[in-house]
């Protein structure tokens, strides 16, 4: 109709201006601020890569104080949040408590920003989302596990904090290991930012309309949880443990892929972006066997996820439709190693995306030309026709 435009899934419409993050799909570059994502991976931490993210430069050492120490008092949730997580029945999916937990928060104003505008409150609600959906992912967890919640250690860093208030023991503090640390906080910054994908342009989407920032992640995790988005991580490691258990090496799987039965896919592989290798992936990859000899895990899955690699790299259907390996094929397989349960990867994914989702929620707030998200679409239904009483209809 008219003049609009037919774009499905959004394959070729540019929806907004950015500076945050660069993507060449054809050559593989993941750029964060301009900066390459295989140097951040090596030289930054997540946190440090959380405010390049959010304010535009690498913090000056004060900065980087400034912005530990707000996420460090902004990390604790308001006291009467902690009873809603005994509403939820024990089998949720953390990431349904994820997303209502989120937006609970802006339920719960703190004193601090009480009397702010939106804009003036940001920094604090900036900290206050990154710090805290950590904090909620662990409660989540604990209770699912029956264990108490566990509260984060002031002298602990954050990557350091999750894994502490994930997993130590009433009395009993949880060991950390440096490789660990090092491997999940790899994890949390390959994840902080990927442009315009599902979850990012839910949060610009929502922002649009000036709702506050909570509103805007809330949607972002509901957005992120699907498995063709960041639910992708969790459906990796099913595929791989039902192959596993089919006793399958994947080329029977890669056999059923290829022919579409049961519109079964890869999951792992693919990019709607990324026409050849996922930079992300070959960190990711990297990493992984590091942190298996680091801990001494064999894991059957990891060879059955190389096979598959190995095979579909080689196999006309991958190579003819450009599938390559993408973030999420062996993060999997990492935080299985670390302890981590599957029903969480998706949540820590979300973790990880929080500082893009709020980097990009401040960049619709603050662009003096930012108009409310609204696209148009391409009337398929019924033409103009009369209302029939219900005793006349068949
Ligand atoms: N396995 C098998 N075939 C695939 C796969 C796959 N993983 N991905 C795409 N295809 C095929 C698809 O069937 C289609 O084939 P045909 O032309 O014969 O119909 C062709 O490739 C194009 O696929 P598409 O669905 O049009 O591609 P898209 O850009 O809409 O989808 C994707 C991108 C990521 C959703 C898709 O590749 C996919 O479903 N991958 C598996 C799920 C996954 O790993 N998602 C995580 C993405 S990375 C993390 C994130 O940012 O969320």
């Amino acid at each position: 109709t008219g003049c609009i435009t037919l774009d499905p899934g959004y394959g070729n419409t540019g929806a907004c201006k950015s500076a945050i993050t660069f993507i060449d799909g054809e050559k593989g570059i993941l750029q964060y601020r301009g900066y390459d994502i295989a140097e951040l991976a090596q030289k930054s931490t997540f946190i440090e890569t959380a405010y390049l993210l959010i304010y535009g430069e690498l913090p000056t050492p004060a900065e980087l104080q400034g912005f530990s120490d707000l996420l460090t008092e902004n990390q604790m949730l308001h006291q009467d949040m902690l009873q809603h997580f005994d509403a939820f029945p024990p089998k949720a999916h953390p990431m349904s408590i994820l997303s209502a937990m989120i937006h609970a928060s802006s339920a719960y104003p703190s004193m601090k920003t009480y009397r702010k505008s939106l804009k003036e409150a940001f920094p604090i609600h900036a900290a206050r989302l990154i710090s805290q959906t950590r904090t909620i992912a662990t409660c989540s967890y604990r209770k699912a596990a029956g264990l108490p919640p566990s509260y984060p250690k002031r002298d602990l860093k954050f990557t350091e904090n999750f894994l502490h208030m994930m997993f130590s023991l009433p009395g009993e503090d949880y060991d950390l290991n440096p490789e660990v640390v090092r491997a999940l906080d790899l994890i949390f910054l390959l994840h902080a930012d990927h442009e315009q994908n599902c979850s990012t342009s839910t949060v610009r989407m929502v922002a649009s309309s000036q709702a506050n920032v909570f509103a805007s992640a809330s949607a972002g995790v509901c957005a992120l949880w699907g498995p063709l988005h960041g639910g992708a991580n969790q459906a990796v490691l099913e595929m791989l443990e039902q192959i596993h258990r089919d006793g399958d090496d994947g080329s029977q799987f890669l056999d059923q892929v290829k022919n579409k039965v049961g519109n079964r896919r890869l999951m792992g592989f693919g990019h709607r972006v990324y026409k050849s290798f996922d930079p992300r992936a070959v960190i990711i990859k990297e990493q992984c066997d590091k942190v298996l000899q680091q801990l001494n895990v064999s894991d059957p899955l990891l060879d059955i996820a190389k096979k598959l690699e190995e095979v579909a790299l080689n196999d006309d259907y991958f190579i003819s439709r450009k599938l390559y390996p993408n973030v999420d094929f062996y993060s999997g397989i990492i935080m299985r190693a670390i302890g981590i349960p599957m029903n969480m990867f998706t949540v820590l994914f979300a973790i990880g995306r929080m500082p893009g989702w709020v980097a990009n929620y401040k960049e619709v707030m603050d662009d003096p030309e930012s108009r409310i998200s609204r696209p148009r679409q391409i009337y398929t239904g019924e033409t103009l026709r009369s209302y029939k009483p219900i005793t006349e209809r068949a």
